[in-house]
Parts: C-alpha cells; sequence; structure tokens
C-alpha cells in the first residue's frame, strides 16, 4: 500500500520520502515504482516517468522525514506498532506536520493518544490498488483540529481522488456497510438454499455487482478478509450483524486462502472444472434481494448514526469497492417498505438480531419516505 500511495502522491507533483523498517521493502519499492512509472509512459498516459523518479527519497533511516509536512503511515496493522512508530515519527517532524495513518480497522483515536500533539493526527484511507482507486476515507480521530480535517479533504481532491468523511467508529465507511456482502451470502451457502456458484450468479447476473461474494473473497483472501470481519466483529462489541462464519474460519485453518493458495471457495488448480450455477430467476432474485436488503440496512444505519453524510456513504460503495449504485439510492428505488418487509421476514423466520431493521428504515416506511429526507 505504502508505494501505491507514495505513487498517488508523486504523479501529484510531490516530493515523497519512502522508509520502510525494513530495507528489502524500500528496495522492492524502488524497482515496483519505476517499472510502473515507465509502464505508463510507453502507454502515453505520463509524459515525465524519469522526472517523477527523481521526486522519490527512498530512505534507510525514518529521521529522512525532518522536512516532510505529511507523513502517510501504512506500516503493519498492529496498533502498539503504529503507536510506537508515531510517537517516534512525531520527535523527528515539525511542529506543522500532518500525521496520517492508512489502518483499515484500527482506531485513529488510538493512535493519535501516542501522539504529544494528537489535533495533528488523522486517518487516510486509500483503497487498493491506491493509484487506481479513486476512493479515500478521510477519518478525523476524536482530537483531530477541524483545519487538519479540511486541508487533508482538499489535499485529497487535489490528488486527484474521491474523499469522504468517515466517523471514527470500526470498518469506516466501506469495511462496515459491506460486511453482508460476505457474510449474508455466506449464510445463504452454509443454510443450504444455493451453492457458491449460483450465489454467486445471482449477485452478478441479476444484481449488477462485479464479482460475486466467493470470487471476490477469494480474490481478496480469506487470511484478509475473514480477519476483517473478525476485527469488525470484536470491536462492535460483538454485535451479531457481523459475526464471522466458520465456513470462512475452516479455509483460512486449511491455508485455502484463495486465488492465491490455488483453493479457496473455489478450486484454481489447472483442470479443475468450476461448479455451474443453478440458473433458477426467482431463486436468484430471492437471494439477490436477501443480501441487497442487509446491505441497504447497514447502510441506513450508518447514516441515522451519522457516521457519513448520505452523499459520501453512496460515493464510498460505488467508488471505494464499485458497488452498481449507491445502497442510499438503492433503498430510494425499491422503496424502504421493500427493504423493511425484507428484513423484518427474515427476523420473524430466524428471530435472531443479525436481521434487526435500522430505526432509520422504519421510519421511512412508515413515512412512505426517503431515507435520506
Ligand atoms: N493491502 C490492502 O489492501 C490495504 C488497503 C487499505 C489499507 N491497508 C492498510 O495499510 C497498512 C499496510 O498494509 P499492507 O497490505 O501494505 O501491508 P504490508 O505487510 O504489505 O506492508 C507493511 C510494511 O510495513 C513495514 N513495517 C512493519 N513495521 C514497521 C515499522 N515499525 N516501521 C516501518 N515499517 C514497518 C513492513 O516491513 C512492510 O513492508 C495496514 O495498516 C493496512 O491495514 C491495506
Amino acid at each position: 500500500m505504502g508505494s501505491g500511495i507514495a505513487q498517488v502522491a508523486a504523479m501529484a507533483g510531490h516530493n515523497v520520502v519512502l522508509f520502510d523498517a525494513n530495507s528489502a521493502a524500500v528496495e522492492k519499492a524502488k524497482t515496483n515504482l519505476t517499472n510502473t512509472l515507465n509502464k505508463l509512459a510507453e502507454k502515453g498516459k505520463i509524459a515525465n516517468a524519469a522526472e517523477i523518479m527523481t521526486r522519490f527519497e527512498f530512505a534507510s533511516e525514518i529521521t529522512a522525514f525532518k522536512n516532510c509536512s505529511l507523513v502517510i503511515e501504512a506500516i503493519i496493522e498492529n496498533l502498539d506498532i503504529k503507536k510506537k512508530v508515531f510517537a517516534e515519527a512525531e520527535g523527528i517532524v515539525s511542529n506543522h506536520c500532518v500525521l496520517a495513518t492508512n489502518t483499515s480497522s484500527l482506531s485513529v483515536t488510538s493512535i493519535a493518544a501516542a501522539c504529544k500533539q494528537p489535533g495533528r493526527v488523522i486517518g487516510l484511507h486509500f483503497f487498493n490498488p491506491a493509484p487506481l482507486m479513486a476512493l479515500v476515507e478521510v477519518i478525523p480521530a476524536v482530537q483531530t483540529e477541524p483545519s487538519v480535517t479540511n486541508t487533508c479533504k482538499q489535499l485529497m481532491a487535489d490528488w486527484g481522488k474521491i474523499a469522504v468523511l468517515a466517523k471514527d467508529t470500526p470498518g469506516f465507511i466501506v469495511n462496515r456497510v459491506a460486511r453482508p456482502f460476505y457474510g449474508e451470502a455466506i449464510r445463504i451457502y452454509e443454510e443450504g438454499i444455493a451453492d457458491i456458484a449460483t450465489i454467486d450468479w445471482a449477485m452478478t447476473e441479476l444484481a449488477g455487482f462485479k464479482m460475486g461474494p466467493f470470487t471476490l473473497t477469494d480474490y481478496i483472501g480469506h487470511d484478509v478478509n475473514y480477519v476483517v470481519t473478525e476485527t469488525v466483529f470484536q470491536s462492535f462489541f460483538y454485535d451479531p450483524r457481523y459475526k464471522p462464519s466458520f465456513s470462512q474460519k475452516r479455509l483460512l485453518e486449511a491455508g485455502w486462502l484463495g486465488r492465491k493458495s490455488g483453493r479457496g471457495f473455489y478450486n484454481y488448480a489447472e483442470g479443475a472444472v468450476p461448479p455451474e450455477a443453478t440458473k433458477d430467476e426467482s431463486l436468484g432474485k430471492a437471494i439477490s434481494e436477501r443480501i441487497i436488503a442487509m446491505l441497504i440496512n447497514e447502510a441506513v444505519d450508518a447514516l441515522h448514526l451519522n457516521i457519513a453524510s448520505a452523499k459520501d456513504l453512496d460515493l464510498a460503495m460505488t467508488k471505494g469497492v464499485n458497488y452498481p449504485k449507491g445502497l442510499l439510492q438503492w433503498c430510494d428505488e425499491w422503496g424502504a417498505e421493500k427493504c423493511l418487509t425484507i428484513l423484518d421476514n427474515l427476523y420473524a423466520e430466524y428471530h435472531e438480531d443479525r436481521y434487526r431493521a435500522s430505526a432509520l428504515l422504519r421510519k421511512a416506511a412508515r413515512n412512505n419516505a426517503s431515507v435520506t429526507q
């Protein structure tokens, strides 16, 4: 992630210092950046690969950050290590330097608390690969100065990114709202309602998502996707809405991490025959509407709890994870009543808190109104 973010900053015209505790990672970043910029030049996308390369300093000591006005940390996802590195970096940079974290799941407020000037700490959550994905979640900690938030939002726009503002809560916007895409799909599979190929077919062909949940989690890697789910679940004080699944945990335990290990939900071995979907339209509709209703409910509840504005919630899901449309827009197109009915029917069937509808969805349905009104 770090070298991708560095590429974005350098292409926007900044001088960039890259440092990693492992010097081999710095060398690798140098090689990758050279190759990437050369390829972009060959394709005619940039004119000045060599000139952009001169903007990088590949450092072997953290003290190289001395004159930086912004440090973006993208190190291992470990709170204690991040806190230590923030305290160390703060001792090196000037009082005006902004310190940002690219954490996907940790509390920005906790990281800021490790600093003497916590008001200069903020979350800037890029998506992978950073040069290609337009979205950046800007996450002020409880302590962040409003001027730092505004400067960072503007800076991200100057870098050609779409910046959305998210409250410092587990998963921010995307990693919170997207959970049912994986979790509810796995639940449907575990219950034997449909197999993985059929669920993937329903979500792509009928619902318009670029990848189905099983293809996507195999692609992300079950080590990453399962750990995010588990972290979000624990961070939400074990709210059953975010409960991880045993099917995915077992894949992780087996080392069936997805594409990268040759096996996940699907088998990627040469000659393996992919399972065929059962293209039953009415089954597919029931599956896709159940998952979409769960996703809409997450987005509506995030709006209800002021995690982000309605505009930013829809931008985050369309630009961060390429959803075919914003979930709040989807809710308006369906009407809140339809979404509520699906959830209430699931709740009546299962009596599980996982299917509780957001109070805002219920209110919108009652008033026959948009959830954004
Ligand atoms: N990979 C993604 O898709 C993704 C997306 C968004 C955010 N993030 C976040 O970005 C961060 C990095 O993720 P990644 O996937 O690039 O990880 P990674 O393991 O590929 O890279 C982390 C790098 O940090 C270095 N490092 C570890 N401890 C260090 C220290 N004390 N000082 C300096 N460098 C140190 C490691 O040597 C390694 O090169 C994490 O916080 C992750 O949650 C990752």
